[in-house]
């Protein structure tokens, strides 16, 4: 049986909710009870059945509805996907990368034919069927990185390499956490990752960058990153913060529960082989403190985390004007209980 598909909103009436499943393979990003910055980059390697990380390319529950809401996002605001000039090859090794992965992880949602440069492309779940010539942009209805990510959970950038830096020379971002590939379009390594606290000091962006520089195809690599929503909203971006910014001061004891999410980027790393361009897919996955409590090692560490954090990363994270309360409506999972290293 194949995946069964979510109709659900991550704006105004927002349904989002995780099925049981969806609850139970959430990646729950702390391996211990307090949290700092660090090069927590390993290979990207297949993980157990059912987890996130069992395909390369997560599809879930809730790509139905999170394709819609890309659409959606691209429709108000065309400049959420770009690509310069130079980027359009890694464009199709994006495509061939994102159609082979998915049809492989799952055969009964998507098919790929290929005779030749002659591809035949079904995705099921969206009612897609199309034929089209790889390396042929006129055959396709957008450019190939925007054709294949309007059908692919997640943000991607598109990473050139050259002078021992990597580029954000593409992309397509519509599920950040408070940033703008608009602003961010043609800067390097060092400059996007400017605004973040204490990680440049810690020499922890200067190793990153060398581990990418030396990212070998066929070996890609994954990192975990994290921060809080306020109600299930996948477009938090700057240029929206007017109609989510004031959502964090609604939170109460009553009600955070039920709005406040956990937000979990899987992060991964694959070199592209014609252009030698990285991708780097940002896979958001929420889910609201009551759910999570329901795994109750969760609960407890969560409360633990977010009541140590440093001010620089509450601050920058955006939890300033709540993170008092959810560490007090957490502070009935923790029993006090010692916990192991990654339990
Ligand atoms: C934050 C992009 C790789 C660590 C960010 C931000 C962007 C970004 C756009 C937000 C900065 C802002 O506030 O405007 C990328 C891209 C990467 C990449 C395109 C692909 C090469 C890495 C790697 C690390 C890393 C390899 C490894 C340590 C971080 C951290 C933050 C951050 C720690 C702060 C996140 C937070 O506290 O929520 N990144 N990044 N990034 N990045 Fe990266």
């Amino acid at each position: 049986m194949g995946i069964q598909f979510r109709q659900e909103t991550f704006r105004d009436d927002f349904t989002f909710r995780n099925s049981e499943t969806g609850i139970r393979r959430f990646p729950f990003p702390f391996d211990k009870d307090n949290y700092m910055y660090a090069v927590n980059i390993e290979p990207h390697t297949a993980g157990p059945n059912g987890s996130v990380f069992e395909h390369p390319i997560d599809v879930d529950e809730h790509y139905v509805s999170e394709m819609a809401d890309r659409a959606q996002v691209l429709k108000e605001d065309p400049l959420r996907c770009q690509s310069l000039p130079h980027m359009t090859l890694a464009g199709w090794d994006l495509l061939e990368l994102l159609m082979e992965s998915m049809s492989t992880s799952y055969p009964e949602h998507f098919t790929l034919e290929r005779n030749g440069d002659q591809w035949h492309w079904i995705n099921r779940p969206l009612g897609i069927d199309d034929r089209f010539t790889f390396g042929d942009v006129a055959t396709l209805p957008y450019g190939p990185m925007e054709y294949i990510t309007r059908q692919s959970q997640g943000d991607f950038c598109l990473l050139d390499q050259r002078d021992g830096n990597l580029w954000m020379d593409a992309g397509i971002v519509t599920t950040q956490a408070d940033w703008s590939l608009d602003f961010d379009i043609g800067m390097n390594f060092m400059e996007w990752h400017g605004p973040v606290p204490l990680a440049h000091q810690l020499g922890v962006f200067e190793r990153a960058l060398k581990f990418m520089l030396n990212l070998r195809q066929g070996s890609p690599t994954r990192r975990l990153n994290w921060t809080m929503t306020v109600n299930p909203r996948l477009d938090t971006s700057p240029e929206n913060y007017h109609k989510w910014g004031k959502d964090r001061t609604t939170l109460t004891l009553d009600n955070i529960g039920n709005k406040l999410h956990l937000r979990v980027e899987l992060q991964s790393f694959f070199r592209l082989p014609r252009s030698n361009a990285i991708v780097f897919p940002i896979r958001c996955y929420l889910i609201k403190l009551e759910e999570l409590v329901t795994v109750p090692k969760w609960g407890r560490r969560l409360h633990r985390v977010l009541q140590t954090l440093p001010p620089e990363l509450v601050d920058y994270k955006g939890l300033t004007r709540f993170r008092d309360t959810a560490v007090e409506w957490l502070s009935k999972y923790d029993d006090g209980a010692e916990t192991s290293p990654g339990g």
